[in-house]
């Protein structure tokens, strides 16, 4: 009795009523971290080229799309900023006056439930595009902990309800946490960008950021896109360090590594659904080669089945559309 033709696995897929009720991965609205690029000015709203859809936005410009966001029930949103000037160290990310913390501040006046996630990084904000700070022509580790740390911190105090450190620095986290807690921001989680792999997929984001690097590139401290153990290892570490979330990206490459994370951690998880991999879904679908819909969706969901709890996706707010239509 456990094989053709007493079986027929084909039973399941009979009706519509029944394959909803056979469907072990369900996308909800809930699922979603929709990424925003802020800039200095006045009504600025520009469209990034290879990301149909996004674009960068000045203060006024952010209320409404927060309002939206909001609405449509996505619960966070992770920002990125645009600095008016960049220098060697990256200041902008940790003056209060600087255009993330601003935008924290637009936020939690509009839409005061909204989690707001920061990315914690340089890039955006030196002149060499670089994630930390140069010393002897290297990336230096230690000194770029301590301006990530004022970074996390300045952004807490701006209002951020989560932080997500993305450097890949060692020790990132637990610099992180301590300079949190002593700051008294004891209830602030991290979400740690733990496996980050130097990945092309970056690229059209890198044109939203504006953070290419300027000499070279981020191999020394992003990892190989061929590694899976060392991933587990920084996995490891940063939940040693305290992470609350952590964190794989690119996610669609690397539906391997967010599946054994899953299993060997069962961490709270979140995997970036980057830049790239929503561009190619947006150009093959303009060109009418692919139907856009069905394929990102087929692609978040394939993200959650392999042990994402959340996805931070730029399809957000589409998607959010098309599982309210739904019902
Ligand atoms: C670094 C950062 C990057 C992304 C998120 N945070 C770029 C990089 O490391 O080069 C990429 C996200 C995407 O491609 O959508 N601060």
């Amino acid at each position: 009795m456990s094989s053709f033709p007493q079986v027929r696995l084909r039973r399941l897929r009979e009706s519509p009523a029944l394959r909803r009720m056979a469907q072990e991965t369900r996308l909800s609205v809930s699922d979603f971290i929709y990424p925003i690029f802020v800039t200095h000015g006045r009504d600025v709203q520009n469209q990034i080229e290879p990301m149909p859809g996004i674009s960068q936005l000045s203060l006024d410009h952010l209320i409404s799309e927060v309002g939206e966001v909001s609405d449509l029930g996505i619960p966070a949103v992770l920002l990125f900023g645009i600095p008016a000037e960049k220098d060697p160290e990256g200041r902008e990310a940790y003056e209060p006056g600087g255009i993330v913390q601003e935008a924290i501040r637009v936020i939690k006046e509009t839409a005061p439930d909204l989690m707001v996630i920061t990315d914690v990084c340089l890039c955006e904000y030196t002149d060499h595009g670089h994630c930390g700070a140069i010393v002897d022509g290297k990336v230096d580790n230690d000194r770029t902990l301590e301006l990530l740390a004022k970074t996390a911190v300045c952004q807490a105090e701006a209002g951020a309800d989560m932080v997500g450190p993305s450097a890949m620095m060692d020790g990132q986290v637990g610099a992180i946490r301590d300079a949190l807690d002593i700051a008294g921001f004891v209830d602030t989680p991290i979400m740690a960008y733990s496996a980050k792999y130097s990945s092309a997929f970056y690229g059209p984001f890198r044109v939203a950021a504006e953070s290419e690097p300027q000499f070279g590139d981020r191999k020394g401290y992003q990892m190989d896109p061929a590694n899976i153990r060392q991933a587990m290892r920084e996995i490891e570490q940063d939940i040693d360090e305290g992470a609350d979330l952590v964190m794989v990206k690119p996610a669609l490459a690397y539906l391997d590594v967010i599946s054994a994370a899953r299993d060997t951690f069962g961490y709270p998880m979140a995997a970036y659904n980057v830049s790239g991999e929503y561009s190619m879904v947006k150009a093959a679908a303009e060109n009418e080669w692919i139907d856009g819909q069905r394929v990102a969706l087929e692609i978040l969901t394939a993200i959650k089945r392999a042990g994402a709890d959340m996805v931070i996706t730029y399809h957000a707010k589409e998607v959010a559309r098309w599982l309210a239509a739904e019902r």
